[in-house]
């Protein structure tokens, strides 16, 4: 099939559906025992990550909290979080009362580094929460490293990575947890939902009683010492659907073919923009397999005012390119410093702290600046069938590029 448009995202085979209907007509639209396809999803991603513990969620803001809570963060904890990330790696932190350190990125790569992470370290420093920003693989060895000598936990959002390696192995396994969103256009969807992964049986454990308590409880804890625990557990509801597990179970499993189609797809926009545009490639042992946002920089000496201007003229010309949707925190942060009148509670007042304390582009000069210079071209082509959509992009964004 050629297709001159991309193949929408998420969409699932007919076995997908027909045991999503399946589940509905044998009224097993919930699960609160643990069964069926949240189990098999669970196991599903356990297997992609070496035999890690695994628990689902119903998004992966549900997953992040439930992590950040297991690994024992509190109020007064300083963690530090990259200033480009979407702002769920960071607001659950709110919710526990913890305090979020912004992190430059490196100068060249949008993630941060080991060298911008420890110019973020305080005495109050608790853990270092990470992303892999569009799918591209931080150099974790170094950060592990960092985060092991300075007895600090480690965390990897890995909502952008679901195919991404490093050295040959999965993303989220270098830390002591790592969460996957599984939700909206993500390339394993199950429409909402989110995975923790963790090496510790006790982190595991703690977040089964965050977000499933009983009867699961009753039969899943690993510590015998924590059964009584089983029927108030830490009091959460934050199941993910069986419905969602079955869909998101389907892209688990062609994750190989969407990877290899996705790679194939992006060389062809990377050849076409070569030498105006740069992709942020990744080195060596780390594979971006995923691209979340197909992302380019212009040259260094410019900023978001050429970046407006060349995605004015690429959409003039059919490609629907825009500023990627993951701003600088720093600056949506600062741009909710007023607070509504009357809107009182702990989670108001956390947040005015946060924004108060929101650095301006002139401490976080590396994250503002290459957000100011990056272009993001649609992302879905998934497909093999996308290839045709991906040349017919490449054509228009060449024409436009050598006219620049
Ligand atoms: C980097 C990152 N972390 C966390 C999330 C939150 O995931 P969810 O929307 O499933 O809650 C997202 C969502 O897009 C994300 O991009």
């Amino acid at each position: 099939m050629n297709r001159t448009v991309p193949v929408p995202w998420p969409v699932y085979t007919s076995d997908a559906e027909r045991r999503v209907v399946e589940l509905i007509r044998r009224g097993l639209t919930y699960d609160y025992a643990g069964a069926g396809p949240v189990v098999e999803l669970e196991q599903a991603f356990s297997e992609l990550h070496e035999g890690l513990h695994t628990v689902s969620f119903n998004s992966g803001t549900s997953a992040l909290f439930a992590l950040y809570a297991a690994l024992g963060i509190r109020e007064g904890d300083e963690v530090i979080v990259p200033n480009l990330t979407f702002l769920a790696t960071v607001s659950p932190l709110l919710w526990l009362g913890a305090t979020p350190v912004l992190c430059d990125s490196a100068e060249d790569e949008p993630g941060v580094t080991a060298a911008s992470i420890r110019r973020s370290l305080s005495p109050r420093t608790k853990a270092i929460s990470v992303t892999h920003l569009f799918g591209l693989p931080l150099k974790m060895t170094e950060i592990a490293s960092l985060a092991e000598r300075e007895n600090l936990l480690l965390v990897e959002d890995c909502s952008h990575a679901h195919a991404s390696t490093i050295d040959g192995k999965s993303v989220g396994m270098h830390g002591d947890g790592a969460v996957y969103s599984i939700g909206s256009s993500k390339m394993v969807s199950g429409g909402h939902g989110g995975i923790m992964v963790t090496r510790h049986a006790r982190v595991r454990d703690a977040a089964l009683l965050i977000g499933h308590f009983k009867p699961r409880t009753r039969t899943d804890l690993l510590d015998p010492e924590l059964r009584p625990h089983a029927e108030f557990a830490l009091g959460g509801n934050l199941r993910l659907s069986p419905l969602a597990a079955a869909l998101a179970l389907d892209h688990v499993r062609c994750l190989d073919r969407l990877r290899t189609a996705k790679l194939a797809n992006v060389s062809v926009l990377d050849e076409a923009v070569a030498g105006r545009l740069w992709p942020f490639a990744a080195s060596g042992e780390r594979v971006n397999g995923t691209h979340f946002d197909i992302v380019y920089a212009l040259p260094p000496d410019q900023g978001a005012a050429e970046r407006d201007r060349l995605i004015e003229r690429l959409v003039a010309a059919g490609v629907p390119a825009r500023a990627p949707a993951t701003r600088p925190l720093n600056r949506v942060l600062r741009s909710i410093a007023h607070r509504p009148v009357n809107r009182q509670g702990a989670l108001w007042d956390r947040l005015a702290a946060a924004a108060a304390g929101a650095p301006d582009d002139d401490h976080v000069t590396n994250s503002t600046r290459l957000h100011d210079r990056m272009v993001s071209f649609p992302s879905p082509l998934l497909y093999s069938q996308d290839a045709t959509y991906a040349h017919v992009l490449a054509e228009a964004a060449r024409s436009v590029l050598v006219t620049s």
